[in-house]
C-alpha cells in the first residue's frame, strides 16, 4: 500500500477542560490513529479570545497543512480566521461558528435546531403553563445565540409560558452557578431550569437543592453526552428532566480535514443530529452509549498496541542491521 503523505493540521480548541471537549479530542485521536503520518498540533485558549487569536497566529506560524478551529466567540475570531482561509488553509470550523462563511466545512449540531427541540420538549413538560429560567452559554458565542433563538420560537407558541429571565452562565458549571446564587433571592419561582449545557443544569440543580427548591422544579439541559460525568447518566440519576443530544463531532472533524487533504469530495456543511433523551428512553440509550464506551478503548488499545509493535519492529530492524554488520 502506498504511504499517506505527511500532514499537519493545527487545531485551535476555545476551552479544553470540560468532559465534553475531552470526548471531541478523543475522537480526534482516534481517527487520527488511521493516519499515522498526520500530526495534530493543539492548543487550548482556555475561554479567551484573545488568546484564541494569538495561538490561531501561532499555529499558523508552523505551516499546518489545514486548521481546525471551534471559535470561543464568532466576532473576535472572525477575521484571524478569514485571514487563514484567504492564505489558501484550509479551515474546518467545528461545533462553535464564526460571523462569516469564509471556511472550508463546518462540522456540528445544528443549534438552532437544539433548541428548538429543546422548546418544543418543555412545552409539553410543563403542559403549556409555567415559569422558565434560561441559563445561556457564554453570550457571544454562536451556539448561545442559536439555542436561545430556537428555544425563544417555540416556547413563544405557548401563550402559558413565561420565560422570566435569561442570564449567561459562560458554559460552566462554577460560572452559572455563582451568578444564579447571587440572583435567586430576587427571582420569581420557576417551574423549569433550561441551561444551555448539563454541566449549567447541574449547576443550577445544585443552588436549587441547597434551597430545599428541587422537588418542584424540572431541569433540562443539552449535550447528553455518555460517561459517568455526561448527562445520560445525569438523567438516569433523575437530575435531570431531559438533555438534548450534542455530539462532539471528533471524529468526523478529522474524517473531514482528511478528505480535504486528500483532494477528495466533502460537504461543506456537515450536521451532526440531535435528539431528546428523558426517562423514556435514557436506560437504553446508557445501555447502547456504555458498550460504545467499552468499544471505543478497545479500539485505543488495539491502536496503542499496534504502535508499539511497529515500534519494536523498527528496533529488531535496526538490530539486524547492525549484527549483519551493514
Ligand atoms: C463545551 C460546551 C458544551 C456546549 C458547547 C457549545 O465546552 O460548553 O457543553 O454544548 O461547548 O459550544
Amino acid at each position: 500500500e502506498k504511504e499517506e503523505p505527511t500532514y499537519t493540521i493545527g487545531f485551535s480548541q476555545c476551552t479544553g477542560n470540560d468532559v465534553w471537549r475531552q470526548d471531541m479530542l478523543r475522537g480526534m485521536q482516534r481517527e487520527l490513529a488511521f493516519h499515522p503520518n498526520t500530526r495534530l498540533l493543539y492548543l487550548d485558549a482556555k475561554g479567551n479570545s484573545q488568546t484564541q487569536i494569538s495561538q490561531i497566529k501561532e499555529l499558523i506560524q508552523a505551516k499546518p497543512d489545514l486548521l481546525i478551529v471551534s471559535p470561543n466567540e464568532a466576532e473576535p475570531i472572525t477575521p484571524i480566521v478569514e485571514e487563514v482561509y484567504q492564505k489558501g488553509i484550509p479551515v474546518v470550523v467545528v461545533d462553535r461558528k464564526t460571523a462569516s462563511s469564509f471556511y472550508t466545512a463546518y462540522v456540528g449540531g445544528n443549534n438552532y435546531e437544539v433548541g428548538k427541540t429543546a422548546g418544543q420538549y418543555i412545552g409539553v413538560a410543563l403542559q403549556g403553563r409555567g415559569r422558565v429560567l434560561e441559563i445561556s452559554g457564554l453570550p457571544k458565542s454562536s451556539p448561545t445565540v442559536e439555542r436561545h433563538r430556537g428555544f425563544s420560537e417555540a416556547i413563544s407558541k405557548y401563550l402559558g409560558i413565561t420565560l422570566v429571565k435569561t442570564f449567561p452562565g459562560d458554559w460552566e458549571k462554577n460560572i452559572a452557578k455563582t451568578r444564579l446564587q447571587k440572583n435567586i433571592a430576587g427571582l420569581p419561582t420557576v417551574d423549569l431550569v433550561f441551561a444551555h449545557n448539563d454541566q449549567m443544569a447541574l449547576g443550577a440543580y445544585e443552588v436549587f437543592k441547597e434551597k430545599g427548591l428541587v422537588a418542584n422544579t424540572k431541569f433540562v439541559g443539552i449535550d447528553g453526552l455518555a460517561g459517568p460525568l455526561g448527562g445520560i447518566q445525569m438523567v438516569n440519576d433523575g437530575i435531570l428532566n431531559a438533555t438534548m443530544l450534542y455530539p462532539t463531532g471528533g471524529e468526523e472533524a478529522i474524517r473531514t480535514a482528511m478528505q480535504i487533504l486528500q483532494n477528495k469530495p466533502f460537504n461543506k456543511e456537515n450536521i451532526l443530529s440531535t435528539a431528546v433523551i428523558d426517562s423514556s428512553n435514557a436506560r437504553m440509550i446508557k445501555m447502547q452509549t456504555d458498550k460504545i464506551l467499552t468499544q471505543q478503548e478497545d479500539i485505543e488499545r488495539q491502536q496503542k498496541r499496534n504502535e508499539e509493535q511497529i515500534a519494536l519492529y523498527q528496533n529488531q530492524q535496526i538490530l539486524l542491521y547492525s549484527l549483519s554488520g551493514l
